[in-house]
């Protein structure tokens, strides 16, 4: 099984309409506004571009009209984008891909509406699309994300949150963006109703896989790694799903419920280690990752035999495999 970042490097280079992904992606922040800069300066941060590939390769089961395939895929990234200036105004995030938030150099005032600007931009693209059901695809995945993002806020300090509600927010928050990328470049194509279907529903494993990594990675990495800071959920009372195990399962969970609502971050996160440890809490997750992953994969198999369901299934088994994931599974392993 390949690591992540070569897979995505591999399908960059197979699809030459990543590139143009790119150049598009320039244009649509061209100018020499504020809000344009800023758009530009998280653009240099990186990004893996994981929604334009999904809607590229979605695309590729049959020829694509370019510029139209092209148009959704940039899109779907600057939403992403826009979702994350807000994210980060929501969680108080001080660094993103590695450099410092829109909200750190500007405010929140700024902030709030470079994210709009983002939102309107990629608007502007999908209205013009030839086909008006991408537009409603996306503006439902963004809808269901505020929803996702809300129920999140809701849930912060709520010593009765649950597995199930960290699930439903997952879905809403990060998988239906993913799914609704995915449906875009099979729209486009045209491509038969259960194989708009079977890309929805592997959107949506792979969404709620990836937000599970994401989650274990928070907890088990440091932020120059991951580029963005880490455990600031938990300080404020949102569970991940490792954390809602450990404190289902450990004699401490009520200590750890107590430490975190009365704001002992530090006693917190050392109990933290030691629960997630204990039960082995990390694995218990890293596992659920790989059942959505099976999901997943079981879901691509209505799609006809095509290079672009292999990208897509190594695309899935890659998730499982991110940087420096191995080594903190052991590394918070129960077992010496
Ligand atoms: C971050 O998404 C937000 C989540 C949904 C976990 P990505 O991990 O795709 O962020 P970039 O685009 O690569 O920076
Ligand atoms: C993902 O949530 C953000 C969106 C889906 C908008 P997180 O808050 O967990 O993402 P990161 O960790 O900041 O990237
Ligand atoms: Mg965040
Ligand atoms: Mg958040």
């Amino acid at each position: 099984m390949a690591k992540l970042a070569q897979i995505l490097a591999e399908i960059k280079a197979e699809h030459p309409l990543l590139e143009a992904v790119e150049e598009r992606l320039r244009e649509q922040v061209a100018g020499s506004h504020l809000a344009a800069r800023l758009a530009r300066s998280l653009l240099d941060g990186g990004g893996k571009r994981l929604r334009p590939i999904l809607t590229i390769v979605a695309a590729s089961f049959y020829p694509l009209p370019e510029k139209a395939v092209v148009d959704a895929a940039v899109a779907g990234e600057l939403i992403h984008l826009a979702s994350l200036v807000h994210d980060d105004i929501i969680d108080n995030a001080h660094m993103r891909r590695g450099q410092p938030t829109i909200n750190d150099l500007w405010g929140n005032q700024v902030s709030v509406l470079t994210g709009d600007h983002l939102f309107a931009t990629a608007f502007s693209l999908l209205a013009d699309l030839p086909k008006p059901t991408v537009l409603r695809s996306m503006t439902q995945a963004i809808r269901l994300m505020c929803e996702g993002e809300i129920e999140e806020i809701l849930r912060a300090y709520r010593p009765d949150q649950t597995e199930a509600d960290y699930f439903r927010c997952i879905e809403k928050k990060t998988a239906q963006l993913l799914a609704a990328c995915c449906q875009s470049g099979a729209l486009l194509v045209d491509a038969p109703f259960d194989q708009l279907e079977a890309l929805g529903n592997y959107g949506l494993r792979l969404g709620c896989a990836f937000q599970i990594i994401d989650d274990i990675l928070d907890l088990t990495a440091q932020a120059d790694e991951l580029g963005k800071p880490v455990r600031w959920d938990f300080q404020q009372g949102i569970f991940t799903l490792p954390i809602l195990y450990a404190r289902r399962h450990s004699p401490h969970g009520d200590e750890l419920t107590r430490l975190v609502l009365t704001g002992q971050h530090g006693r917190a996160g050392r109990l933290l280690d030691r629960m997630l440890r204990e039960e082995d809490a990390i694995l218990y997750a890293w596992q659920e990752a790989a059942r959505q992953v099976r999901m997943a994969e079981k879901a691509l198999r209505v799609l006809p035999p095509h290079p672009a369901r292999n990208y897509l299934r190594s695309l899935a088994a890659g998730l499982l495999e991110q940087g420096p994931l191995e080594h903190h599974l052991l590394a918070f392993s129960n077992y010496p």
